[in-house]
């Protein structure tokens, strides 16, 4: 049976953003586009939106970015509040509960701000109605009273950049969607990009690394500069103390090893999903709904956090019908592929 047990909090692997705060991760985040390693179609797009705002002497266009956790969303954010010259206002869709709150962030901003609202797809309809008009015409209809007596009221709004972030774009309101003029698409890195941005984040931690030190590093961060600066650090510990504070590719791999992260990056939990569709689905194809029942996890959490990377790698697909596992998954967990998979599954 299934451990339902899983410390999914204190997951090394995990992408999400709490975990990462607490461990500095902001000391590393780059400031300016020069400085940010790959995404370059979106690094181009947002180079020339944000030249051309400048020469016009106007506020960008409101920015929604959206893909999987731990890309880098607020960093670039931040990167284009920067470009701009202007101040970052960072908030979160469920940290604004009410209107009066959203009112109360937007009468606060200057002309021009960037205001950065990560996981927009959680904000409440009723703050979402305050947002339409704020971003269209720089304007807030505010209600007064109650019942007979009530009266509406327009009060202007700095013209400032909404940048919006979410790992679900499918869940924005059309009308939300409707209003933001650049739509960006952040992708998983390639392990190449990821060994950059290892070597970067080693030299402002004053750590020595070798190149295949950080390639194996990267290798084994699905795809996500947060999981891979976090790993650096761990790697780091494990050198210092083992070793002689150097990471090469031997150190690298010794230290990965320990925390039970494969070649391939997956850990406990990504081993176990695959297992499960295995050994009680045939290999699929499963409902998300039943996967998630079946591992405890919630399936928002399994599509937006586990998923991207498996299918990235081949490991997974998602068929109308639910999700499958792929020959390369049964090879890489040394699971036969004749034996254990149902007729359907087989492509
Ligand atoms: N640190 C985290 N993400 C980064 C990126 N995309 N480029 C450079 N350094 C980073």
């Amino acid at each position: 049976m299934i451990e339902q047990e899983m410390d999914f909090e204190n997951r090394i692997v995990s992408p999400d953003y709490s975990f990462a705060e607490d461990d500095g991760e902001l000391t590393l985040r780059p400031k300016t586009l020069d400085d940010y390693i790959g995404q370059d179609k979106v690094k181009e797009n947002l180079r020339i939106y944000i030249k051309a705002a400048l020469q016009r002497n106007e506020s960008l266009d409101h920015v929604l970015l959206y893909g999987p956790p731990g890309l880098g969303k607020t960093t670039l954010s931040g990167i284009i509040a920067r470009e701009m010259g202007v101040n970052l206002r960072v908030t979160s869709g469920p940290a604004i509960e009410k209107q009066g709150d959203l009112v109360a962030i937007l009468t606060s901003l200057n002309q021009g701000d960037v205001l950065f609202i990560d996981e927009i797809h959680r904000l409440s309809r009723n703050v979402e109605e305050i947002l339409y008009p704020a971003m269209e015409d720089f304007s807030l209809d505010i209600i007064l009273g109650k019942g007979p007596s009530a009266r509406s009221i327009r009060l202007d709004v700095p013209h400032f950049t909404l940048v919006g972030a979410t790992t679900r774009s499918g869940q924005l309101t059309a009308p939300l969607r409707d209003r933001f003029g650049v739509l960006l698409r952040l992708e998983l890195y390639t392990p190449e990009q990821l060994a950059q941005i290892v070597t970067r984040s080693a030299g402002i931690l004053g750590i020595e690394i070798e190149h295949d030190g950080a390639l194996e590093i990267a290798s084994r961060s699905r795809g996500t500069p947060r999981i891979a600066n976090r790993l650096l650090r761990r790697v780091r510990d494990i050198a210092q103390v083992e070793f002689d504070g150097v990471i090469t590719e031997q150190v690298a791999q010794s230290a990965l090893a320990r925390f039970e992260i494969d070649e391939l990056g997956l850990d406990d939990f990504d081993r176990k999903m695959l297992t499960t569709i295995i050994t009680n689905y045939g290999g699929g194809p499963v409902g998300l709904d039943t996967l998630a029942a079946a591992l405890g996890e919630e399936a928002v959490t399994i599509e937006d956090v586990y998923e991207p990377y498996l299918m990235q790698i081949g490991f997974l697909t998602r068929t109308a019908r639910g999700r499958c596992v792929t020959k390369l998954a049964y090879d890489h967990l040394g699971i036969n592929f004749r034996d254990n998979a149902n007729q359907q599954s087989i492509f």
